[in-house]
């Protein structure tokens, strides 16, 4: 039985972007845990095979990975529409997730290992899950947390931005609360896990955007929005060609004198 699990933030993409505490916990552990969702689709999961690449150039030798087959979620817009479907979907995702870590624990001795795209604090929930798993109470273990370089630094340090004004509010949420962060008058926003970029009315906000940041397809595309949407448009696209997956970011900021 595992006795120690070591969440690891292992940075958006660059191998380069691991840290020093990232590395050594990476060698600390005897097995890892890796969550794949390509046995459902046929196709390779690109955060797998990014996770492997990971361990292939820090490592030096052959680690044991316990792959995980990703329980299906609920994405059709029918049953996730709404607040409450949607945190239903999710919940019962996390619950199935849940019992395949526990299973891997069960299963394997010593130290555990998660890999964590970014930062594990930042719109994932390894940890979440993992406490949903000390909670039931079959598999004991101390959770321990490495951070990681997010893709929201990423961004920022891209585009070489500080992400708000001087002494100002910077709101992080997602493309799907994207509006109603809106409405409620936030005027500087990070937004993540973006489906589709919707910046209609948003013609003289400025925009900061940036896809497939740390690695080979990386795009930025920066400018007031009217300017810009088309461009963020075909560069996501072109993201998605290169790479066969795009993931992006971006800060928006009201423009000045109006709320
Ligand atoms: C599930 S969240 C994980 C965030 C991660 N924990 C972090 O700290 O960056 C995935 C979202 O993070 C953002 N993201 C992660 N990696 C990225 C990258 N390399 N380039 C651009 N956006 C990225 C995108 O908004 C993506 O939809």
């Amino acid at each position: 039985m595992a006795e120690r699990v070591r969440v690891i933030g292992v940075g958006p993409g660059d191998p380069d972007q691991v840290t020093v505490e990232a590395l050594h916990a990476m060698r600390s552990v005897a097995f890892f845990v890796v969550s794949d969702k390509s046995p459902r689709g046929g196709m390779p999961d690109p955060l797998v095979e990014a996770r492997g690449r990971l361990l292939d150039r820090h490592l030096g030798y052959e680690p044991l990975v316990v792959r995980i087959e990703d329980p299906v979620r609920e994405r059709r817009p029918e049953r996730t529409g709404t607040d409450e479907q949607y945190a239903a979907a999710v919940e019962a995702w996390h619950d199935a997730r849940s019992l395949a870590y526990e299973e891997a624990l069960l299963a394997h001795d010593g130290d555990a290992g998660f890999l964590v795209w970014g930062d594990p604090a930042f719109y994932d929930s390894t940890i979440r899950i993992l406490e949903r798993v000390a909670a039931r109470g079959r598999v004991a273990f101390d959770l321990d947390v490495v951070p990681g370089i997010s893709s929201v630094q990423l961004l920022a340090a891209r585009h070489r931005l500080v992400l708000h004004e001087v002494g100002q509010a910077l709101h992080v949420t997602t493309g799907r609360r994207l509006r109603e962060a809106i409405d409620g008058g936030q005027d500087n926003l990070v937004v993540m896990l973006n489906r589709v970029i919707d910046l209609d009315g948003l013609d003289d906000w400025q925009i900061w955007w940036g896809g497939n940041l740390g690695t080979g397809s990386e795009e930025l595309v920066a400018g007031r929005v009217a300017d810009v949407v088309a461009e963020i448009e075909a560069a996501r696209e072109r993201a998605r060609d290169a790479a066969g997956w795009v993931m992006d970011i971006f800060l928006l900021r009201r423009p000045e004198g109006t709320t």
